[in-house]
């Protein structure tokens, strides 16, 4: 099973260009490359070698306190905010890749060779090199000359800090006398102000050492009571706290003078570029391992007890000091470990399926899952695409997660929902982003984007179907945080649709605003100035182009909405939100239809986009998968046709680009989407994020291979294979695979923060698979390949396990389930009325 990852041959010559590099590299070079393996057992992603095509990355925490890491153990860590409480330094698009981290290096005392058994800073040749990104934890390791060492890293459950794990063994036949240096560089907190504001920064950097902990306590003397600690478990290590002293004038972290000359300097920062490193020397016989301890934490004091003694300007260090002490015991360290392991298995262990498809079933046990995780907590902050400093929550985007992670943290996306609600205007208009730390609209970016008030419905209907905790709609949540303006829940749900009912245009259809879905698509921005916002200028009033898209999804988020209604009692608001949306519907039918497939919308002229009248952009993904995902042309077969075209013009085997033909030039009357070069982004990229809209489609048309077909294509565990030519991490999605215009058509960009996570994972799990959350109970409607026999899952749901298990024994979609060996109506699994806790399912596709 295990393939042993082979050296790329990459023969190719500058002189020809990037182009034809691409061209060589992707169409007849060595595109059935990987870097590593899977271990499904341990829940694991194996590199097993460093030089992987863009650096892979996982994250430490879940909670509070984050990281990100590589698999050469770089990346940074941040309490809450990248921006605002960024720990330690990173810089972002360095040459070479990925520089600042979580450093160790190895010297041996003897001869004087150093190295870095992560690989990185040093790129020594290392043997067995090997990278295990598992769920919230990474270890890496490696042997060289014969000193094999492995360092684990992770966040332990409720505790602000991280520990690095540094175990180190002599696999020589005499005694190895080593010196092992660990090290970071810490940031001055606000990571956009530290990369900008030297003439200011390089005189604040202050640190204390004291009892071999080094504690970073830059700004602690006038604003800030919190500081960082990076600490040792070895007593009588020796330390650097000032960058220069460490690296030595002109040298970077591949070969530092001390770690060079085998001795730190015990220099105190002040100002530059405050660091911690340590060095703790070892004397190891033939066989013998030992294990450091690293933690690496962030505190706050009391504001009225900051300094010890009271008056002075020393730190407080007697709540910090028995956090640190606990986690520099090893054995203390391996019990959180266990605990985090645990949290995991819990997490995960809510859905799980067995599949005849080994790509589907490792996306949906492990990865996709907790990719919904970390999009849940990092929203689009802090990846190797997000540097931490740029976009608050995005209404919508937060929305949208939360189809992918409802079932793990139901009390967590009930805090968000409200958060998200209480950022709404009374217009009913959503602040298009808001900022975690204060829970508030975002001004810079306002409103305006007229598809963001559905989401806030489709996101509290997967909650109420996940959950059944109706009261979450009678929860008083303020407008734009207004104190004073308080409303029940529900009714930001109602505004939200009559938002758009306000809004129609010329013909009936939703006025587009700012941007609907596609933040690309700016039908009244019209900028000609260099480095205008696309999304926030606007030279138009806004009264003539329309977005198809909002169309499709309003009848989506009207049904929903009355549904929610009909449940709360309310059966004629019930009536008139499906007469809204079937009012709607009928537009559609007259306005938003090109013939083959539905329009994208029109212009500020009026004018067609997404029609074959369109010299280029005549067909677009957005409108055809969603309109067909809402059941729009279902019975009169407009969604089968559009179906069709889709199929016809935009899937490729890497997935489904956005539109076709990509445009050419920059038009002035579209926006940012023409800025891209065509097959990059919107322009004709295949953004994975809107992907399963056409594979729910197929569901809704009853195409089971098809379905699972599209979604095979942008599963990235089934694209491992060709890991060169997709260059983003295996077993996350990214947001874009580039479309086939581009020169790079298949390479993937902006792993990890994407909807895409979510989307993905709602359609196979509650589409494909069909074990979809109603809010009458657990239905089961599965839309599989002819060729798979059934599949077995298990469901926790409202407190009760469900086991399933599906036989195929036509080749239909219908289903007959049985309950406890009895048989019931329909396809919806009623909650047992008994109070049992466990139930069984079968189902018989025929
Ligand atoms: C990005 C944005 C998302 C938008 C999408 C398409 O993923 O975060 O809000 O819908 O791009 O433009
Ligand atoms: C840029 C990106 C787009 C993203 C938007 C969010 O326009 O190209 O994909 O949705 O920023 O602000």
């Amino acid at each position: 099973m295990l393939i042993a990852a082979k050296r790329p041959r990459k023969s190719f010559d500058w002189h020809f260009g990037l182009e034809l590099y691409w061209r060589h590299t992707f169409f007849n070079g060595a595109s059935d490359m990987k870097y590593g393996h899977f271990d499904d057992q341990n829940r694991e992603y194996v590199i097993t070698q460093p030089d992987t095509p863009l650096p892979w990355i996982n994250y430490l925490g879940c909670q509070a306190y984050f990281g990100i890491i590589s698999n050469t153990a770089g990346g940074y860590s941040f309490y809450r905010d990248a921006r605002l409480r960024r720990l330690t330094r990173y810089r972002y698009n360095n040459a070479p890749f990925d520089f600042g981290g979580r450093y160790v290096y190895l010297r041996d005392d003897q001869s004087g060779e150093f190295w870095s058994p992560s690989w990185q800073p040093t790129r020594h040749d290392l043997k067995d090199y090997t990278c295990r990104h598992g769920m919230g934890y990474t270890t890496i390791g490696s042997e060289y000359s014969g000193i094999q060492a492995q360092t684990r890293y992770f966040v332990p459950l409720d505790e602000n800090l991280e520990i690095w794990q540094l175990t180190v063994t002599n696999r020589r036949p005499a005694r190895a006398q080593l010196s092992s240096f660990a090290c970071i560089e810490f940031c001055l907190w606000d990571a956009q102000d530290d990369a900008t504001n030297f003439q200011r920064n390089f005189n604040t950097g202050q640190v204390e050492v004291e009892g071999g902990v080094i504690y970073h306590k830059t700004e602690y003397r006038e604003r800030r009571n919190h500081f960082a600690y990076f600490a040792c478990s070895e007593p009588g290590a020796t330390f650097d706290t000032q960058r220069e002293a460490f690296l030595g004038r002109y040298r970077g972290w591949d070969k530092p003078a001390t770690v060079e000359a085998g001795q730190l300097t015990n220099s105190i920062a002040h100002g530059w570029s405050p660091i911690g490193a340590h060095q703790v020397k070892l004397d190891l016989a033939p066989g013998e391992s030992r294990q450091i301890v690293f933690v690496l934490g962030y505190h706050e004091n009391p504001i009225d007890r900051k300094f010890d003694p009271p008056g002075s300007q020393t730190i407080n260090k007697t709540l910090v000091k028995p956090v640190i002490a606990r986690y520099l015991n090893a054995s203390e360290a391996d019990a959180a470990f266990e605990r985090l392991r645990q949290y995991w298995d819990g997490l995960l262990n809510i859905f799980q399926v067995n599949t005849p498809d080994i790509h589907t079933n490792r996306m949906v046990n492990i990865w996709n899952a907790y990719q919904c995780m970390a999009t849940f907590n990092m929203s689009r902050s802090a990846s190797f695409y997000e540097s931490g400093i740029g976009r608050g929550l995005g209404f919508r985007d937060s929305n949208q997660d939360l189809l992918g992670f409802v079932h793990m943290a139901p009390a967590r996306a009930r805090e968000r929902i409200i958060d998200l609600a209480a950022t709404q205007l009374p217009t009913g208009g959503a602040y298009h982003q808001y900022q975690p730390l204060t829970k508030r609209g975002n001004n810079d970016i306002g409103g305006g984007f007229n598809d963001d008030p559905h989401w806030l419905i489709l996101g509290v209907s997967a909650y109420l179907k996940e959950t059944g905790d109706w009261s979450i709609l009678d929860e008083k949540v303020p407008y734009d945080n207004e104190p004073g303006s308080e409303k029940p829940l529900y009714e930001h749900l109602q505004r939200s649709f009559r938002y758009t009912l306000a809004r129609l245009g010329p013909h009936g259809l939703p006025l587009i605003g700012r941007a609907d879905w596609n933040d690309c698509l700016n039908l009244n921005c019209f900028s000609d100035t260099p480095g205008q916002s696309f999304q926030t200028t606007t030279n138009k009033d806004g009264k003539v182009a329309e977005s198809v898209f909002i169309a499709g999804l309003f009848v989506h988020a009207g049904q929903e909405l009355a549904a929610i209604a009909r449940h709360r009692g309310l059966a004629s608001e019930a009536s008139s939100y499906l007469a809204e949306a079937a009012k709607m519907e009928s537009v559609i039918h007259e306005h938003g239809w090109d013939g083959e497939w539905f329009l994208r919308a029109y212009d500020d002229f009026g004018a067609k986009i997404g029609s074959r009248e369109c010299e280029e952009g005549k067909i677009f993904i957005e409108t055809n998968g969603y309109c067909v995902l809402a059941g729009i042309g279902i019975e009169d077969g407009k969604a089968a046709k559009a179906m069709t075209a889709v199929g016809e013009h935009l899937a490729t085997k890497h997935g489904i680009v956005l539109q076709q033909p990509a445009y050419s030039k920059y038009y002035l009357n579209l926006g940012e989407i023409s800025s891209y070069p065509p097959g990059y982004k919107e322009n004709a990229g295949i953004f994975c994020h809107n992907n399963p809209w056409v594979i729910i489609g197929e569901t809704r048309l009853g195409h089971g291979d098809l379905a699972h077909d599209y979604y095979s294509r942008i599963n990235p565990s089934a694209r491992e294979e060709i890991s060169d030519l997709h260059r983003c991490e295996p077993y996350v999605y990214a947001q874009m695979i580039a479309g086939k215009d581009a020169p790079s058509f298949g390479e993937a960009k902006n792993s990890w923060l994407t909807g895409t996570a979510a989307w993905n994972y709602y359609a196979i799990v509650q589409w494909i698979l069909g074990v979809r959350t109603s809010l009458d109970g657990l239905q089961i409607a599965p839309v599989i390949p002819k060729s798979w026999p059934g599949f077995t899952a298990t469901r926790t749901f409202r407190g009760v396990v469900y086991k399933i298990s599906i036989e195929r024994k036509g080749e239909g979609n219908r289903i007959a389930l049985t309950v406890d060996g009895k048989p019931i109506e329909g396809d919806i699994v009623p909650p047992p009325a008994d109070g049992r806790k466990e139930v069984s399912v079968k189902g018989v596709l025929s």
